[in-house]
């Protein structure tokens, strides 16, 4: 298992912005820590930094993100674009999508959207997006997107045995870390552009790879389940949930503390 270089990943590179400094780290507690010390020294719109490693890798919601030496890819993007209010729920959007487009690519699955932030594949968790903003003029203009994809972790411990898994264990053989990171960071650039354009055609095809949509689900929010079926789901709107009664309720993405399929 090669660990991951700036040189290799930069090597036929096909971004404009995503990519145009790379920093390869060992060992970090979260890479999101670091893009934010790396922000606050100046770096560039579209730095990205890489661990091989990380001992405080986080989720939302104060989860732990699993992060063991060499098995994953444990990456996070600063992007310095004003971008208005009402677009932000659409970097994570755009980064799942990077991430769909990217696996697709490199490893030949396709992973659905599972609402608001996660790609799985066959039902169990593949990767996690954790996006976070900080205001510096009167909007949003500095994001730091992390994203954790599982490739060759072989199997995972506890209670991440029955949730999760990885490209190795869907694919059935290694998968080259580098290959999937570099179409991660090209299908992040352009996912990136894309959102100073047009909203609609993120928004179709998001929901086109939506997991959710028609299903039956739970939702834990505020400490409480609900259960009923998805109606409409969007990236930006969230959840229209059909009650077992048929009382519709709507759900943002930031209150969803869990959703499962029933
Ligand atoms: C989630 O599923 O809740 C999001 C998980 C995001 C994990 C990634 S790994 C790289 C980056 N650094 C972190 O500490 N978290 C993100």
């Amino acid at each position: 298992m090669s660990a991951l270089s700036a040189k290799a990943l930069q090597s036929r590179l096909r971004a404009r912005t995503i990519g145009c400094r790379i920093h390869c780290k060992d060992r970090v507690a979260s890479t999101n820590d670091e893009a934010w010390a790396l922000a606050v020294e100046g770096a560039p719109d579209g730095t990205c930094v890489f661990a091989e490693e990380q001992t405080g890798g986080r989720g939302r919601l104060g989860r732990t993100w699993h992060s063991p030496r060499g098995a994953g890819l444990y990456l996070s993007l600063l992007l310095r674009r004003a971008i208005p209010l009402e677009r932000v729920p659409l970097v994570t959007a755009v980064a799942a999508l990077a991430g769909v487009e990217a696996v697709e690519a490199a490893a030949g699955l396709v992973p659905r959207i599972r609402f608001p932030n996660d790609l799985v594949v066959n039902g169990r968790k593949l990767a996690g997006v954790l996006v976070e903003s900080r205001f510096i003029s009167s909007r949003p203009d500095l994001f730091i997107i992390g994203f954790g994809l599982n490739v060759n972790q072989g199997e995972f411990p506890g209670e991440l045995r029955e949730i999760a898994t990885s490209l190795r264990i869907e694919k059935g053989g290694e998968v080259d870390r580098t290959a999937v990171a570099r179409a991660l960071l090209e299908a992040l650039d352009r996912g990136c552009d894309a959102l100073e354009g047009p909203l609609p055609p993120i928004r179709r095809l998001w929901r086109r790879h939506a997991e959710i949509l028609g299903r039956d689900v739970r939702v834990r929010l505020n400490g409480k389940s609900i259960s009923g079926r998805v109606d409409e789901v969007d990236p930006v709107d969230g959840l229209l949930l059909r009650l077992p009664g048929g009382e519709v309720r709507s759900v943002r993405s930031e209150h969803v503390e869990r959703l499962e399929l029933v």
